[in-house]
Order: structure tokens, then sequence, then C-alpha cells
């Protein structure tokens, strides 16, 4: 007996799709074929006209708990990973506490299981003050860590090239993979003042502190040194055409290196300042126009793996103010990512599979949950999203789930709407609507996560390993 069949619906997978039921038992999916072959179920749901794709992951989400209640919360920000189709998020450090040390991830574990609607991960603050914490972080459950090459909200310093390398040496032989903000610190600051001193304070000012040269020698020199250490690193937001190239080149080597860009990189350029002002201050920022089509082009070779969104809530008068350097940086994105890719995939820039493959599969392979995640299979979670491919309508930031009612995305029009959520079995949104019930089954998936054995490389260089013993002879 199943708990639930879903009729009438087209399976979509990373390589194919095809007309099927599904049967859905204990969480997970138990069979898929034709109509007759189902089981007896609880429930059955008419899918027709529906696509049944696995529930994206989201690998880069700012949830704001504890610390900016105002911004966000695990409560309203996995109802809005519900109502984009997102059954996985990964969350960021940068919270009040940042999250660097076991007693500070206990408690955000607490807080996410009793309040969040969809299946999460945490990342662990890789800071210059909490090095030594990485295996009371590991032992606590993170999904991974977080490494800030470039200042941003939330103010974390960063850890300078020195501090990074012992960084990456600890890390790496926990096979835990290291996600960068790979934007060189140094040069954005002397930019900012001298501009700061110049009396610009208009949003292209912002462009012009972090122009693209910041992300290419950032990925450059984190690429050397994941060579050097053997530790597994991801790529935030990537955002330019020229930090393509290390990227690339780094892959060709063989450095265990992902990578993962934004909507925003994809759909918004230089143009678009002028109207959204404020609104449109990121990090990394949106760059000029010619970046957006290697971006593309980087996705479909592979280059880049992952669509991911830094969903970054803040207030609308955070995002409002003339002076540009005082605006927060960052807007909501985990909900209207899928319409945003969906409506490229209707207009036929892309098929349905690549695009399962860049928001589910991949995100899933990258980070040791496949084939649990990112697969509609019998035996795999049944995290599902069901969607409306030709249903038209307009994005309202006043109707977003999230507390940040402000975003670039305000007024577009897309085609394509998830109609229901599934984790693990249980709706968590309905018609539309979210199944408050459902609040709380939400669970972090470190405990499923299963990353290949470590490779850790000149590990009789290491800080720890010269400490341990000066001679040179002697170290193994
Ligand atoms: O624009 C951004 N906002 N970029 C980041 O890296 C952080 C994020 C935030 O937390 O607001
Ligand atoms: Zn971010």
């Amino acid at each position: 007996m199943a708990d639930l069949v879903i009729h009438n619906s087209v399976v979509v997978t990373g390589e194919t799709m095809y007309p099927a039921s599904v049967a859905i038992h204990d969480g997970k999916i138990l069979s898929i074929g034709s109509a007759d072959s189902m089981p007896q179920a609880k429930e059955v749901l008419d899918a027709t006209g529906l696509h049944l794709l696995p529930g994206a992951i989201d690998v880069h989400v700012h949830f704001r708990d504890p610390g900016y209640p105002h911004k966000e919360d695990w409560e309203s920000g996995t109802a809005a990973a519900a109502f984009g189709g997102v059954t996985t998020v990964f969350d960021m450090p940068n919270t009040i506490p940042p999250t660097g040390t076991a007693q500070i991830l206990a408690d955000k574990h607490a807080i996410a299981s009793s309040k969040a609607y969809v299946d999460y991960g945490l990342y662990g603050l890789l800071g210059e003050n909490t090095i030594a914490n990485v295996a009371e972080l590991v032992a606590g459950g993170v999904i991974g860590f977080k490494l800030y090459m470039g200042n941003t909200f939330g103010a974390i310093p960063s850890p300078s090239t020195g501090a990074m390398l012992e960084a990456f040496e600890v890390v790496a032989p926990t096979g835990k993979r290291v996600s960068l903000h790979a934007e060189t610190n140094s040069i954005m600051e002397r930019r900012q003042s001298r501009l700061t001193a110049a009396g610009r304070t208009d949003a292209l000012a912002h462009l012009a502190a972090r122009p693209a040269v910041v992300a290419v020698e950032a990925v450059a020199r984190a690429a050397i040194l994941a060579e050097w250490t053997g530790a597994r690193i991801h790529v935030l937001h990537i955002s330019s055409a020229a930090e393509l190239r290390p990227l690339a080149e780094a892959k060709a080597r063989g450095v265990d290196i992902t990578g993962e860009t934004c909507p925003q990189y994809l759909f918004l350029s230089a143009d678009d300042y002028e109207r959204l002002g404020g609104i449109i201050r990121v990090n990394p920022p949106v760059r000029e126009i010619e970046n957006q089509q290697p971006i593309w082009d980087a996705l479909m070779s592979g280059v880049i793996d992952i669509i991911a969104t830094d969903h970054a809530p803040h207030a609308i008068p955070e995002k409002t103010r003339d002076d540009i350097w005082t605006v927060d940086c960052g807007f909501p994105g985990v909900e209207t990512q899928r319409p945003m890719m969906l409506t490229e995939v209707a207009a036929g820039r892309v098929s349905l599979c690549q695009y399962v493959r860049w928001s589910s599969v991949n995100p899933a392979k990258v980070w040791g949950l496949f084939p649990r995640k990112g697969l509609i299979e019998p035996g795999a979670d049944a995290d599902i999203a069901l969607v409306d491919l030709k249903h038209q309508w307009k994005i309202d930031d006043a109707q977003l789930q999230s507390r940040s009612k402000i975003s670039p995305w305000h007024g577009r029009n897309v085609c394509g709407l998830t109609i229901h959520t599934l984790v693990r079995g249980r709706f968590a949104m309905r018609d539309r609507t979210l199944v408050t019930g459902t609040k709380g089954w939400g669970r972090s998936v470190h405990t499923i996560q299963h990353m290949p054995t470590p490779q850790p490389c000149h590990t009789d260089e290491t800080m720890q390993a010269i400490l341990r013993d000066p001679k040179p002879s002697q170290r193994t």
C-alpha cells in the first residue's frame, strides 16, 4: 500500500522525460510505471498537465536565522523554497553569531529542524579564527565550509592567503567541500576607498569597485591552493566571463573544483543599474552584458556545474538608500529561480533535462547526496516539484513568501510555475498553498552525505605535519 500515487504526470530526469505514474511510500519513491501497475494508495493525485521534476537543490541561500529576523528566518525562507519547487537548501554561515563553532552550529541545527519546510545543509565558517574548529564542525554536521575571500554582507573578515592555505590543509582530509566567495578583498577595498574619496555614491560605483579581475585573481589563487592541498572547492556565484578560464583550466588539470552561477548573472547586466538603482547591488556585482552569453555557454559545456541563487533577503528600506555604499547587498531568489529558468526552457534556449541537471542532479552529485536526492527513481527520496510549464504569470515581489519584498525580478513575465512541492513524500506546498503542518519536517542532509575518499596532497608539508615533526625526513 502506497501513501500517495501521482497519475498522469510527465517524469523528468537529467537524461529523459516520459509519461508515467509515480507511487510514494515512507518518504521514498516506491515505483514508477503505467497507471495500472500502481499499488493501492491512501491518496491519489491527478497531475494531468504537470511535469514531475526532482526538487531543486539550492546550494546557496542566506536564511538569516539566527540574527536578522526582519530579513528572513528558517520558516519564511523554507516556505519560499517550497513555493519555488526547491526541496533542499544549503544555508550560509553569515548569521549572528557566524556559524564557526560546534555550539553555534548546534543552535542553528535546533532552529532549522524546528522550523524548516524543506531539507537543508548548514555551512560551517572557515575563517582565520575558526581553522581550529574544523573537526568539531564536521562532527557537529556541516554540509561543507564557506570561506570569504572578499568582504560582503555580515562583514566577516577575509583570511590571508597564508590562513587560506592552512584552512585547505585542515579541511582536505575531511573530504568536505569548501565553497568560496571568490573576490579578492584587497583590490576591492582599495578601489572602494578611492571611489568614495572621489565622491562616487551611484550604483555603478559598486561595479567599478569590484571589476572582474577580483574574481579572476581569486579563482586562480584558490585553484592553486586546492591543487596543492587536495582540498575540494566550489566557486560560488560566477559573475564574469573572465573567471571561466582559471576555472576551466583547473578542471582540466584535475583539480576537484566546481562552479555555480545564479539568475542575476544570466538575466541582468550593467544596463540595468540605472533602472534598478540600489536594488541591483549584489556581491559579486552584475556585470557588463558581454559576460552573459559566455556564462550560458559555460553551463552548456559543463564548465559551470550548478544553478544556485545566493538568496540574500533584505528589507525594503535597506535596499532603497541613496548612497550605494550603504545599501545592503543581495536580494531574494530561492522562489524565482525556477520560473526564470523555465521561461528559457519554454523559449527553447535550453532543454528541460539540461535545466534539471544544473538545478537538481549536479548539486546532488557534487555534494554527495546522489542518488538519494536529485533523481526520480525507485528508492530515491520523494523530493518532487510538480510544475505547470505553460503557466504564464508576472513576478510580484509583494506576493513572495520571503520576508524580503524587494527584488530585481519584480514585474517580469515568466512561463512555468510549481504547483505542488513534496519533501520526502509530504506536501510542503499544495495548490500554491503552504501546508503549515509540514513546518519542522525538514531535516539536515549531512547525515546522508557521502563524499568520495579524500585525497589530500603534500601532507608532509602541512603546518600540522611540520609542527608535529620538524625534520622533513621523518614526515609522511
Ligand atoms: O550580495 C550578497 N549578499 N553577496 C554575498 O556574498 C552575501 C549576501 C548576503 O548575505 O546578503
Ligand atoms: Zn551568498
